[in-house]
């Protein structure tokens, strides 16, 4: 059975987990953090065009956000390459809230209205996987990091490690996560998250990744970025 996620909206519009009490994103630039996090974070611009198709591996699809500015980016950027994006999801939203959850986006409605076409199959079974054009493949892992991830259909050629915060989602962010990462790896794959907690980088290490320090986005003093060594 599907465990659906609690959550509600506070008083400023933000979607919160109730379990995790923290948010999908932040309500500042949650947009312009992914594209700094994720996708600058990766070095897409230059590593997407290396390999055909490029799969990127998430953890937590959450509302989707990561993926749908992923592929904006590559309209945008009138990028031709196949991609393959899988992400696992503990706790889908409804699709109701799914489909109220990025209002203050409207860049993004499109690719969101495209998606709940096939939102209720994409989170059925553990792996669903649905071609939603002929450039973009999404395949959700539906259920805990530490089972599902290991189910991938394809390695990654690049990691957004996203989640709740490692403080209050301790249980995402186990070495075994960072040592499936690495097993789950095309050569010279690359992660980026927008923690640097230092748990998280010196698995990651562990597992095998160079690991960078860098400047967070907005207020936020750090983030992390590295190559599987
Ligand atoms: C910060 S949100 C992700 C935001 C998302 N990437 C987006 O663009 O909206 C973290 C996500 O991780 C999921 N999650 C938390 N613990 C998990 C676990 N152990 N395994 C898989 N997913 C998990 C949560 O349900 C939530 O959707």
């Amino acid at each position: 059975m599907i465990d659906y996620a609690k959550t509600y909206f506070d008083e400023n519009g933000r979607l919160i987990a109730e379990t995790y009490d923290d948010v999908y994103f932040s309500i500042e630039g949650g947009l312009a953090e992914t594209h700094y996090v994720f996708i600058e974070g990766n070095d897409l611009k230059q590593n997407i065009g290396q390999h055909t198709p490029f799969t990127i591996i998430e953890t937590g699809f959450g509302t989707g956000l990561n993926f749908m500015a992923t592929w904006d980016w590559l309209t945008q950027q009138n990028i031709t390459t196949p991609l393959h994006f899988i992400s696992v999801e503990k706790h889908p939203l409804t699709e109701y809230v799914f489909a109220q959850s990025l209002a203050e986006y409207p860049s993004i409605k499109p690719y969101q209205q495209h998606i709940l076409k096939h939102y209720s199959k994409l989170t059925s079974q553990t792996i669903n996987t649905v071609q939603l054009t002929p450039q973009i493949t999404l395949t959700l892992l539906i259920g805990d990091v530490a089972e599902v991830l290991k189910q991938s259909p394809q390695k990654a050629n690049a990691w957004y490690l996203d989640g709740f915060s490692p403080s209050k989602n301790p249980q995402m962010w186990q070495q075994s996560l960072f040592d499936n990462m690495a097993k789950l790896s095309h050569p010279h794959a690359t992660f980026a998250t927008f923690t640097a907690a230092g748990m998280v980088r010196k698995g990651l290490a562990q597992a095998g990744f160079t690991v960078e320090k860098i400047k967070g986005f907005g207020h936020k003093r750090h983030m992390t970025k590295g190559i599987l060594a």
